[in-house]
Protein backbone atom coordinates (compact mmCIF):
# COMPACT_ATOMS: atom_id res chain seq x y z
CA UNK A 1 0.00 0.00 0.00
CA UNK A 2 1.13 3.35 -0.78
CA UNK A 3 1.97 6.19 1.46
CA UNK A 4 -1.22 8.60 -0.06
CA UNK A 5 -3.67 4.97 0.23
CA UNK A 6 -2.43 4.87 3.91
CA UNK A 7 -2.83 7.97 4.73
CA UNK A 8 -5.76 8.17 3.09
CA UNK A 9 -7.48 5.19 5.09
CA UNK A 10 -6.20 5.65 8.26
CA UNK A 11 -8.98 6.85 10.67
CA UNK A 12 -8.71 10.58 12.09
CA UNK A 13 -6.49 10.88 15.21
CA UNK A 14 -7.82 13.62 17.31
CA UNK A 15 -5.17 15.50 19.21
CA UNK A 16 -4.48 14.60 22.98
CA UNK A 17 -4.82 18.11 24.53
CA UNK A 18 -8.69 17.88 22.90
CA UNK A 19 -9.78 15.78 25.52
CA UNK A 20 -12.19 16.36 27.93
CA UNK A 21 -10.35 15.66 31.17
CA UNK A 22 -6.88 17.31 29.93
CA UNK A 23 -9.10 20.47 29.24
CA UNK A 24 -10.12 20.09 32.93
CA UNK A 25 -7.04 19.17 34.18
CA UNK A 26 -5.68 22.74 31.87
CA UNK A 27 -8.99 24.67 33.41
CA UNK A 28 -7.61 23.96 37.10
CA UNK A 29 -3.94 24.60 36.56
CA UNK A 30 -4.91 27.74 35.08
CA UNK A 31 -7.20 28.48 38.06
CA UNK A 32 -4.65 27.61 40.41
CA UNK A 33 -2.05 29.69 39.05
CA UNK A 34 -4.67 32.45 39.09
CA UNK A 35 -5.58 32.34 42.38
CA UNK A 36 -1.80 32.01 43.36
CA UNK A 37 -1.18 35.22 41.52
CA UNK A 38 -4.45 37.41 42.83
CA UNK A 39 -2.92 36.08 46.54
CA UNK A 40 0.69 37.20 45.54
CA UNK A 41 -0.80 40.41 44.94
CA UNK A 42 -2.87 41.06 47.78
CA UNK A 43 -0.48 39.34 50.76
CA UNK A 44 2.88 39.78 48.88
CA UNK A 45 3.97 42.09 51.28
CA UNK A 46 3.25 40.29 54.30
CA UNK A 47 4.44 36.59 52.96
CA UNK A 48 7.52 37.35 50.16
CA UNK A 49 8.01 33.80 49.18
CA UNK A 50 4.44 33.75 48.04
CA UNK A 51 5.62 36.43 45.17
CA UNK A 52 8.63 33.71 44.34
CA UNK A 53 5.87 30.89 44.36
CA UNK A 54 3.67 32.88 41.84
CA UNK A 55 6.35 34.12 39.70
CA UNK A 56 7.89 30.59 39.28
CA UNK A 57 4.10 29.27 38.68
CA UNK A 58 3.98 32.03 35.65
CA UNK A 59 7.06 31.20 34.50
CA UNK A 60 6.24 27.66 34.21
CA UNK A 61 3.37 28.29 32.95
CA UNK A 62 4.56 30.68 29.91
CA UNK A 63 7.43 28.03 29.08
CA UNK A 64 4.95 24.98 28.91
CA UNK A 65 2.81 27.31 26.54
CA UNK A 66 5.71 28.27 24.43
CA UNK A 67 6.59 24.73 24.72
CA UNK A 68 3.18 23.96 23.33
CA UNK A 69 3.21 26.37 20.60
CA UNK A 70 6.86 25.10 19.32
CA UNK A 71 5.89 21.60 19.36
CA UNK A 72 2.48 22.36 17.33
CA UNK A 73 4.22 24.54 14.46
CA UNK A 74 6.85 21.58 13.89
CA UNK A 75 4.29 19.34 13.81
CA UNK A 76 2.50 21.45 11.43
CA UNK A 77 5.80 21.75 9.34
CA UNK A 78 6.30 17.82 9.37
CA UNK A 79 2.55 17.20 7.99
CA UNK A 80 2.97 19.91 5.29
CA UNK A 81 6.05 17.93 4.39
CA UNK A 82 4.49 14.44 4.64
CA UNK A 83 1.90 16.09 2.31
CA UNK A 84 3.48 17.17 -0.14
CA UNK A 85 5.35 13.99 -0.71
CA UNK A 86 1.90 12.12 -0.43
CA UNK A 87 0.86 14.63 -3.21
CA UNK A 88 4.05 13.81 -5.65
CA UNK A 89 3.74 10.06 -5.31
CA UNK A 90 -0.12 10.94 -6.19
CA UNK A 91 0.75 12.50 -9.45
CA UNK A 92 3.34 9.80 -9.83
CA UNK A 93 0.93 7.28 -9.54
CA UNK A 94 -1.50 9.03 -11.95
CA UNK A 95 0.64 9.67 -14.63
CA UNK A 96 1.45 6.09 -13.93
CA UNK A 97 -1.68 4.43 -14.62
CA UNK A 98 -2.56 6.95 -17.28
CA UNK A 99 0.72 6.05 -19.16
CA UNK A 100 -0.71 2.20 -18.72
CA UNK A 101 -4.61 2.81 -19.62
CA UNK A 102 -2.69 4.18 -22.60
CA UNK A 103 -1.06 1.58 -23.42
CA UNK A 104 -3.79 -0.62 -22.74
CA UNK A 105 -5.97 1.40 -25.08
CA UNK A 106 -3.19 0.90 -27.92
CA UNK A 107 -2.98 -2.47 -27.48
CA UNK A 108 -6.58 -3.26 -27.45
CA UNK A 109 -7.92 -5.44 -30.33
CA UNK A 110 -10.73 -3.12 -31.00
CA UNK A 111 -10.37 0.08 -32.50
CA UNK A 112 -11.38 2.71 -29.73
CA UNK A 113 -12.68 5.98 -30.61
CA UNK A 114 -13.18 9.10 -28.27
CA UNK A 115 -15.15 12.06 -29.64
CA UNK A 116 -16.15 15.02 -27.45
CA UNK A 117 -19.76 16.77 -27.88
CA UNK A 118 -18.68 18.35 -30.96
CA UNK A 119 -17.99 14.65 -32.02
CA UNK A 120 -14.65 15.60 -32.74
CA UNK A 121 -11.80 12.84 -32.42
CA UNK A 122 -9.65 13.46 -28.98
CA UNK A 123 -8.34 9.33 -29.16
CA UNK A 124 -8.15 7.23 -31.93
CA UNK A 125 -5.67 3.87 -30.82
CA UNK A 126 -3.57 1.98 -33.32
CA UNK A 127 -6.34 -0.58 -34.24
CA UNK A 128 -8.44 2.06 -35.01
CA UNK A 129 -5.41 3.53 -37.42
CA UNK A 130 -5.38 0.25 -38.75
CA UNK A 131 -8.95 -0.43 -39.33
CA UNK A 132 -9.74 3.15 -41.02
CA UNK A 133 -6.20 3.15 -42.48
CA UNK A 134 -5.21 6.45 -40.82
CA UNK A 135 -2.80 7.40 -38.97
CA UNK A 136 -3.74 9.06 -35.57
CA UNK A 137 -2.36 12.23 -36.34
CA UNK A 138 -4.48 13.34 -38.89
CA UNK A 139 -7.77 11.24 -36.95
CA UNK A 140 -7.49 13.50 -34.47
CA UNK A 141 -9.24 16.76 -34.22
CA UNK A 142 -11.22 15.88 -37.50
CA UNK A 143 -14.82 15.14 -37.31
CA UNK A 144 -16.14 11.57 -36.52
CA UNK A 145 -18.13 11.85 -39.82
CA UNK A 146 -15.00 11.50 -42.02
CA UNK A 147 -15.15 7.90 -41.22
CA UNK A 148 -19.24 7.03 -41.48
CA UNK A 149 -20.51 6.99 -45.12
CA UNK A 150 -22.40 9.96 -45.88
CA UNK A 151 -25.86 8.07 -46.31
CA UNK A 152 -25.55 7.72 -42.61
CA UNK A 153 -24.08 10.79 -40.76
CA UNK A 154 -26.87 12.37 -40.12
CA UNK A 155 -28.44 9.52 -38.25
CA UNK A 156 -25.40 8.60 -36.66
CA UNK A 157 -24.62 12.36 -34.99
CA UNK A 158 -28.36 12.28 -34.04
CA UNK A 159 -28.09 8.62 -33.26
CA UNK A 160 -25.20 9.73 -30.20
CA UNK A 161 -27.01 12.94 -29.45
CA UNK A 162 -29.90 11.56 -28.15
CA UNK A 163 -27.90 8.94 -26.58
CA UNK A 164 -26.34 11.49 -24.75
CA UNK A 165 -29.27 12.45 -23.78
CA UNK A 166 -30.24 9.16 -22.22
CA UNK A 167 -27.42 9.36 -19.37
CA UNK A 168 -27.24 5.42 -20.17
CA UNK A 169 -23.33 5.15 -19.70
CA UNK A 170 -23.01 2.05 -22.08
CA UNK A 171 -25.00 0.89 -25.12
CA UNK A 172 -24.74 -1.62 -28.01
CA UNK A 173 -24.95 0.19 -31.50
CA UNK A 174 -27.25 -0.97 -34.58
CA UNK A 175 -28.82 -3.47 -32.37
CA UNK A 176 -31.52 -3.81 -35.27
CA UNK A 177 -29.70 -3.53 -38.65
CA UNK A 178 -25.67 -3.78 -39.07
CA UNK A 179 -23.54 -0.80 -39.06
CA UNK A 180 -21.26 0.48 -41.96
CA UNK A 181 -18.21 2.51 -41.27
CA UNK A 182 -15.92 4.41 -44.33
CA UNK A 183 -11.91 3.93 -44.37
CA UNK A 184 -9.65 6.78 -45.11
CA UNK A 185 -9.74 5.00 -48.93
CA UNK A 186 -13.38 5.04 -49.62
CA UNK A 187 -14.21 1.41 -48.88
CA UNK A 188 -16.79 0.83 -46.68
CA UNK A 189 -17.07 -2.10 -44.25
CA UNK A 190 -19.50 -3.16 -41.89
CA UNK A 191 -19.08 -3.21 -38.24
CA UNK A 192 -20.23 -4.22 -34.74
CA UNK A 193 -20.03 -1.12 -31.83
CA UNK A 194 -21.11 -0.37 -28.88
CA UNK A 195 -20.75 3.23 -27.25
CA UNK A 196 -20.34 4.93 -23.93
CA UNK A 197 -20.25 7.94 -22.73
CA UNK A 198 -18.27 10.04 -19.95
CA UNK A 199 -18.39 13.80 -18.23
CA UNK A 200 -15.31 15.15 -17.09
CA UNK A 201 -15.54 18.69 -15.70
CA UNK A 202 -17.65 20.41 -18.60
CA UNK A 203 -17.21 18.22 -21.28
CA UNK A 204 -19.20 15.24 -22.21
CA UNK A 205 -17.05 12.42 -24.01
CA UNK A 206 -18.33 9.32 -26.34
CA UNK A 207 -16.50 6.36 -26.22
CA UNK A 208 -17.10 4.23 -29.32
CA UNK A 209 -15.23 0.81 -29.50
CA UNK A 210 -15.86 -0.95 -32.99
CA UNK A 211 -14.64 -3.71 -34.66
CA UNK A 212 -14.65 -5.05 -38.37
CA UNK A 213 -17.11 -7.93 -39.22
CA UNK A 214 -16.39 -8.05 -42.82
CA UNK A 215 -15.42 -11.74 -42.77
CA UNK A 216 -18.16 -12.81 -40.43
CA UNK A 217 -20.06 -11.12 -42.63
CA UNK A 218 -19.05 -13.22 -45.87
CA UNK A 219 -19.59 -16.09 -43.79
CA UNK A 220 -22.49 -15.04 -42.85
CA UNK A 221 -23.78 -14.15 -46.61
CA UNK A 222 -22.32 -17.37 -47.51
CA UNK A 223 -24.21 -19.48 -45.00
CA UNK A 224 -27.63 -17.67 -45.65
CA UNK A 225 -27.04 -18.19 -49.71
CA UNK A 226 -26.20 -21.66 -48.89
CA UNK A 227 -29.09 -22.62 -46.37
CA UNK A 228 -31.10 -20.66 -49.55
CA UNK A 229 -29.72 -23.23 -51.94
CA UNK A 230 -30.37 -26.70 -49.96
CA UNK A 231 -33.85 -25.06 -49.52
CA UNK A 232 -34.78 -25.00 -52.92
CA UNK A 233 -33.18 -27.95 -53.45
CA UNK A 234 -35.01 -30.27 -51.19
CA UNK A 235 -38.28 -28.17 -52.20
CA UNK A 236 -37.23 -29.82 -55.53
CA UNK A 237 -36.64 -32.69 -54.13
CA UNK A 238 -40.34 -32.96 -52.41
CA UNK A 239 -42.11 -32.33 -55.13
CA UNK A 240 -40.06 -34.58 -57.55
CA UNK A 241 -41.22 -37.38 -54.97
CA UNK A 242 -44.77 -36.29 -54.92
CA UNK A 243 -45.26 -36.44 -58.69
CA UNK A 244 -43.32 -39.98 -58.46
CA UNK A 245 -45.67 -41.15 -56.02
CA UNK A 246 -48.77 -40.11 -57.81
CA UNK A 247 -47.39 -40.97 -61.10
CA UNK A 248 -46.77 -44.83 -59.37
CA UNK A 249 -49.81 -44.25 -57.38
CA UNK A 250 -51.97 -43.72 -60.56
CA UNK A 251 -50.63 -46.63 -62.31
CA UNK A 252 -51.64 -48.89 -59.65
CA UNK A 253 -55.02 -47.24 -59.61
CA UNK A 254 -56.09 -47.34 -62.91
CA UNK A 255 -53.94 -50.06 -64.50
CA UNK A 256 -53.29 -52.39 -61.98
CA UNK A 257 -56.69 -51.93 -60.64
CA UNK A 258 -58.20 -52.78 -63.88
CA UNK A 259 -56.43 -55.63 -64.51
CA UNK A 260 -57.53 -57.05 -61.37
CA UNK A 261 -60.46 -55.82 -61.76
CA UNK A 262 -60.80 -57.84 -65.00
CA UNK A 263 -59.17 -61.33 -63.26
CA UNK A 264 -61.71 -61.08 -60.53
CA UNK A 265 -64.88 -60.85 -63.17
CA UNK A 266 -63.00 -63.73 -65.48
CA UNK A 267 -62.36 -65.37 -62.11
CA UNK A 268 -66.02 -65.16 -61.74
CA UNK A 269 -67.02 -66.46 -65.38
CA UNK A 270 -64.84 -69.49 -64.45
CA UNK A 271 -66.22 -70.46 -61.14
CA UNK A 272 -69.33 -70.18 -62.93
CA UNK A 273 -68.39 -73.04 -65.34
CA UNK A 274 -66.81 -74.74 -63.10
CA UNK A 275 -67.51 -79.30 -63.23
CA UNK A 276 -69.83 -79.48 -60.46
CA UNK A 277 -69.56 -82.22 -57.87
CA UNK A 278 -65.65 -81.49 -57.98
CA UNK A 279 -65.18 -79.68 -53.87
CA UNK A 280 -61.52 -79.39 -53.92
CA UNK A 281 -61.78 -77.66 -57.45
CA UNK A 282 -64.93 -74.87 -56.01
CA UNK A 283 -62.77 -74.33 -52.64
CA UNK A 284 -59.56 -73.53 -54.10
CA UNK A 285 -61.89 -71.12 -57.09
CA UNK A 286 -63.54 -69.37 -54.27
CA UNK A 287 -60.11 -69.20 -52.40
CA UNK A 288 -58.14 -67.68 -54.99
CA UNK A 289 -61.49 -65.41 -55.31
CA UNK A 290 -60.66 -64.12 -51.92
CA UNK A 291 -56.63 -63.83 -51.96
CA UNK A 292 -57.76 -61.37 -55.48
CA UNK A 293 -59.93 -59.16 -53.23
CA UNK A 294 -57.31 -58.95 -50.63
CA UNK A 295 -55.37 -58.10 -53.56
CA UNK A 296 -57.48 -55.55 -54.79
CA UNK A 297 -57.76 -54.01 -51.16
CA UNK A 298 -54.21 -54.08 -50.55
CA UNK A 299 -53.41 -52.41 -54.29
CA UNK A 300 -56.32 -49.66 -52.97
CA UNK A 301 -54.13 -49.25 -49.69
CA UNK A 302 -50.94 -48.84 -51.40
CA UNK A 303 -51.98 -46.36 -53.86
CA UNK A 304 -53.74 -44.14 -51.47
CA UNK A 305 -50.46 -44.22 -48.68
CA UNK A 306 -48.68 -43.06 -51.88
CA UNK A 307 -50.97 -40.51 -52.93
CA UNK A 308 -54.35 -39.80 -52.11
CA UNK A 309 -56.03 -39.42 -55.48
CA UNK A 310 -59.09 -37.91 -54.10
CA UNK A 311 -56.71 -34.89 -53.14
CA UNK A 312 -56.54 -33.90 -56.73
CA UNK A 313 -59.99 -35.45 -57.52
CA UNK A 314 -62.23 -33.81 -54.73
CA UNK A 315 -59.89 -31.62 -53.00
CA UNK A 316 -57.98 -31.16 -49.33
CA UNK A 317 -61.12 -31.41 -47.08
CA UNK A 318 -62.36 -34.61 -48.48
CA UNK A 319 -58.68 -36.39 -48.06
CA UNK A 320 -58.19 -34.95 -45.21
CA UNK A 321 -61.24 -36.65 -43.82
CA UNK A 322 -60.45 -39.89 -45.57
CA UNK A 323 -56.91 -39.76 -43.67
CA UNK A 324 -58.34 -38.86 -40.29
CA UNK A 325 -60.88 -41.97 -40.48
CA UNK A 326 -58.54 -44.48 -41.85
CA UNK A 327 -56.45 -43.43 -39.25
CA UNK A 328 -59.08 -44.38 -36.59
CA UNK A 329 -59.67 -47.66 -37.78
CA UNK A 330 -56.54 -48.91 -38.21
CA UNK A 331 -54.90 -47.49 -34.90
CA UNK A 332 -56.88 -47.40 -31.06
CA UNK A 333 -57.13 -43.46 -31.09
CA UNK A 334 -60.14 -41.52 -31.19
CA UNK A 335 -59.94 -38.59 -33.64
CA UNK A 336 -62.71 -35.91 -34.33
CA UNK A 337 -62.70 -33.33 -37.11
CA UNK A 338 -63.45 -30.36 -37.83
CA UNK A 339 -63.09 -29.14 -41.14
CA UNK A 340 -65.00 -27.27 -43.44
CA UNK A 341 -67.36 -29.22 -45.33
CA UNK A 342 -68.12 -28.74 -49.23
CA UNK A 343 -65.75 -27.02 -51.82
CA UNK A 344 -64.60 -24.34 -49.68
CA UNK A 345 -60.91 -25.90 -50.16
CA UNK A 346 -61.33 -27.51 -53.93
CA UNK A 347 -59.37 -25.30 -55.67
CA UNK A 348 -56.65 -24.54 -53.50
CA UNK A 349 -52.85 -24.67 -54.75
CA UNK A 350 -51.64 -28.23 -55.31
CA UNK A 351 -48.27 -27.37 -53.50
CA UNK A 352 -50.17 -26.30 -50.32
CA UNK A 353 -52.86 -28.80 -50.08
CA UNK A 354 -49.67 -31.10 -50.93
CA UNK A 355 -48.10 -29.84 -47.80
CA UNK A 356 -51.21 -29.81 -45.21
CA UNK A 357 -51.81 -33.17 -46.66
CA UNK A 358 -48.47 -34.71 -45.46
CA UNK A 359 -48.25 -32.97 -42.36
CA UNK A 360 -51.25 -34.41 -41.30
CA UNK A 361 -50.08 -37.84 -42.08
CA UNK A 362 -46.89 -37.30 -40.56
CA UNK A 363 -48.27 -36.40 -37.38
CA UNK A 364 -50.99 -39.39 -37.46
CA UNK A 365 -47.77 -41.37 -37.81
CA UNK A 366 -46.24 -39.64 -35.10
CA UNK A 367 -49.37 -40.23 -32.81
CA UNK A 368 -49.40 -43.60 -33.49
CA UNK A 369 -45.69 -44.08 -32.94
CA UNK A 370 -44.48 -41.66 -30.19
CA UNK A 371 -47.59 -40.68 -28.06
CA UNK A 372 -49.59 -42.77 -26.34
CA UNK A 373 -52.15 -40.74 -27.10
CA UNK A 374 -56.23 -41.90 -26.41
CA UNK A 375 -57.55 -39.16 -28.16
CA UNK A 376 -56.38 -37.12 -31.29
CA UNK A 377 -58.31 -33.59 -32.60
CA UNK A 378 -57.96 -32.27 -36.17
CA UNK A 379 -58.53 -29.09 -36.80
CA UNK A 380 -58.88 -27.59 -40.89
CA UNK A 381 -59.43 -24.01 -41.43
CA UNK A 382 -59.26 -21.38 -43.68
CA UNK A 383 -59.22 -17.44 -42.20
CA UNK A 384 -56.87 -14.50 -42.46
CA UNK A 385 -56.06 -15.87 -46.15
CA UNK A 386 -54.33 -18.62 -44.48
CA UNK A 387 -55.09 -22.16 -44.61
CA UNK A 388 -54.70 -23.60 -40.88
CA UNK A 389 -54.13 -27.45 -39.69
CA UNK A 390 -53.61 -27.91 -36.29
CA UNK A 391 -53.64 -31.01 -34.18
CA UNK A 392 -53.24 -32.00 -30.80
CA UNK A 393 -53.25 -35.18 -29.05
CA UNK A 394 -53.20 -36.07 -24.99
CA UNK A 395 -50.57 -38.36 -25.15
CA UNK A 396 -47.89 -38.15 -23.25
CA UNK A 397 -46.28 -34.83 -24.88
CA UNK A 398 -43.19 -33.82 -26.68
CA UNK A 399 -40.05 -33.11 -24.83
CA UNK A 400 -37.33 -29.91 -26.52
CA UNK A 401 -34.50 -31.94 -27.47
CA UNK A 402 -37.33 -34.30 -29.48
CA UNK A 403 -37.19 -32.09 -31.85
CA UNK A 404 -33.44 -31.85 -32.56
CA UNK A 405 -32.98 -35.36 -32.73
CA UNK A 406 -30.39 -35.56 -35.75
CA UNK A 407 -32.02 -39.13 -37.06
CA UNK A 408 -35.74 -37.84 -37.35
CA UNK A 409 -36.96 -36.14 -40.24
CA UNK A 410 -40.14 -36.15 -40.08
CA UNK A 411 -41.07 -32.59 -38.41
CA UNK A 412 -37.84 -30.76 -39.69
CA UNK A 413 -39.13 -31.21 -43.13
CA UNK A 414 -42.71 -30.38 -42.38
CA UNK A 415 -41.05 -27.42 -40.98
CA UNK A 416 -39.39 -27.03 -44.28
CA UNK A 417 -42.22 -27.48 -46.37
CA UNK A 418 -44.17 -24.46 -44.31
CA UNK A 419 -41.59 -22.48 -44.65
CA UNK A 420 -40.90 -22.62 -48.88
CA UNK A 421 -44.55 -21.67 -48.48
CA UNK A 422 -44.53 -18.63 -46.63
CA UNK A 423 -46.02 -20.43 -43.54
CA UNK A 424 -45.10 -21.51 -40.14
CA UNK A 425 -44.97 -24.32 -37.77
CA UNK A 426 -45.26 -24.33 -34.28
CA UNK A 427 -44.84 -27.55 -31.67
CA UNK A 428 -46.01 -27.07 -28.90
CA UNK A 429 -47.56 -29.22 -25.03
CA UNK A 430 -50.87 -28.97 -25.61
CA UNK A 431 -53.06 -27.43 -22.64
CA UNK A 432 -54.84 -31.16 -22.23
CA UNK A 433 -51.13 -32.22 -21.71
CA UNK A 434 -50.22 -33.69 -24.83
CA UNK A 435 -48.65 -32.20 -27.99
CA UNK A 436 -49.88 -29.72 -30.16
CA UNK A 437 -48.81 -28.77 -33.76
CA UNK A 438 -50.05 -26.03 -35.79
CA UNK A 439 -49.25 -25.31 -39.69
CA UNK A 440 -50.21 -21.90 -40.85
CA UNK A 441 -49.71 -21.54 -44.66
CA UNK A 442 -50.47 -17.81 -46.34
CA UNK A 443 -53.06 -19.23 -49.46
CA UNK A 444 -52.08 -15.86 -50.99
CA UNK A 445 -48.57 -16.88 -51.53
CA UNK A 446 -49.21 -19.48 -53.60
CA UNK A 447 -49.04 -18.08 -56.73
CA UNK A 448 -45.10 -17.05 -55.87
CA UNK A 449 -44.02 -20.13 -54.41
CA UNK A 450 -41.48 -21.52 -56.73
CA UNK A 451 -42.28 -25.22 -56.59
N1 LIG B 1 -47.23 -36.45 -31.04
C1 LIG B 1 -46.06 -36.69 -30.44
N2 LIG B 1 -46.03 -37.00 -29.12
C2 LIG B 1 -44.87 -37.25 -28.49
N3 LIG B 1 -43.65 -37.17 -29.07
C3 LIG B 1 -43.62 -36.87 -30.39
C4 LIG B 1 -44.79 -36.61 -31.15
N4 LIG B 1 -44.44 -36.31 -32.40
C5 LIG B 1 -43.10 -36.40 -32.45
N5 LIG B 1 -42.60 -36.73 -31.24
C6 LIG B 1 -41.18 -36.87 -30.87
O1 LIG B 1 -40.45 -36.03 -31.76
C7 LIG B 1 -39.44 -36.79 -32.40
C8 LIG B 1 -39.24 -36.26 -33.80
O2 LIG B 1 -40.35 -36.56 -34.64
P1 LIG B 1 -40.13 -36.71 -36.21
O3 LIG B 1 -41.44 -36.95 -36.83
O4 LIG B 1 -39.37 -35.53 -36.67
O5 LIG B 1 -39.20 -37.97 -36.35
P2 LIG B 1 -39.52 -39.52 -36.14
O6 LIG B 1 -40.98 -39.72 -36.12
O7 LIG B 1 -38.75 -39.98 -34.93
O8 LIG B 1 -38.84 -40.15 -37.42
P3 LIG B 1 -39.25 -39.91 -38.95
O9 LIG B 1 -38.07 -39.22 -39.53
O10 LIG B 1 -39.48 -41.24 -39.51
O11 LIG B 1 -40.49 -39.07 -38.97
C9 LIG B 1 -39.93 -38.21 -32.34
O12 LIG B 1 -38.86 -39.13 -32.37
C10 LIG B 1 -40.65 -38.26 -31.01
O13 LIG B 1 -39.75 -38.50 -29.95
MG1 LIG C 1 -42.19 -38.85 -37.69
Amino acid sequence: MSDAERVSNAPPVRPVWRHPLVLILAAVVLAAVASLNIAAFSFGEQAPWLIGASLLCDMLLVGAGVAVAVRQALRADEQTHRADRISAQARAALAESSARLGAIVDSAMDAIITVDQTQTIVLFNRAAEQMFRCPRDQAIGSPLDRFIPSRFRAGHRNHIESFGRTGVTNRRMGVANLLWALRANGEEFPIEASISQTIQGDTRYFTVILRDVTGRKQYEDALKRQQYELRMLSAQVQDAREEEKTRIARELHDELGQLLTALKMDMGWLRQRLPGGDAALADKAAKMTETLDQTVTSVRRIAADLRPLMLDDLGLSDAVSWLVEDFGQRSSVRCQLDAPEGDALHRLDRNVANTVYRALQESLTNIARHADAGNAWIMLALDNGAIRLEIEDDGRGIAPEDLSKARSVGLKGMRERGRHLGGELEIARAPRGGTRLSLRIPVTAQEGSET
